[in-house]
């Protein structure tokens, strides 16, 4: 089992579509195991977008993702990170597959609803910035043997 962080960015939130994007998580079987609203500070942004500091679009991102509260969750299954990356689309809603997150909620060259880790380095990374470790819970589920197959011990 593979655990990933995904962000419901400042527009999902003001938008009111946090319920019709998390349920799409929820009926593809993955599992949330974190969840929380949250303010992300200037400091937390500039950690979590490291990458992106020489980039030109770094100040504009990072004023965006500060600008207002934000949904952050920890989501577990197999394969949750390459899963949840294909759920969301290309980056840009104007290029975003139909069907997608991103292609089915927004249009937007600059505001893109959602963020996922995209490997495994990067999730524990950002897991780890945005959840205390009492805040992802360990539980198992009654539906599990039928999202899985269990039969092999191992979830298929
Ligand atoms: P994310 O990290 O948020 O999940 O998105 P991503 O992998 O699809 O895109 P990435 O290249 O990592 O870029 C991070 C975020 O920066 C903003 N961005 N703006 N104006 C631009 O050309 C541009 N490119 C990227 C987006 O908010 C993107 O999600
Ligand atoms: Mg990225």
């Amino acid at each position: 089992m593979q655990t990933t962080l995904i962000i419901l960015k400042p527009d999902a939130v003001q938008r009111g579509v946090m319920g019709e994007i998390i349920t799409r998580f929820e009926r593809k079987g993955l599992q949330i195991v974190g969840c929380k609203m949250m303010r992300i500070s200037q400091d937390l942004a500039a950690t979590h977008y490291e990458a992106h500091k020489s980039k030109p679009f770094y100040d504009g991102l990072v004023r965006f993702m500060t600008s207002s509260p934000v949904l952050v969750m920890a989501i577990r299954g197999v394969g949750v990170i390459e899963i949840s990356r294909k759920m969301m689309g290309a980056t840009f809603g104007s290029k975003a597959e139909p069907g997608t997150i991103r292609g089915d909620f927004g249009v937007s060259n600059s505001y893109n609803l959602i963020h996922g880790s995209d490997s495994p380095e990067a999730a524990a990374r950002e897991l780890e910035l945005f959840f205390g470790k009492d805040e992802v819970t360990e539980f198992s589920r009654s539906i599990d043997g039928w999202v899985y197959d269990l039969s092999s011990g191992a979830p298929e």
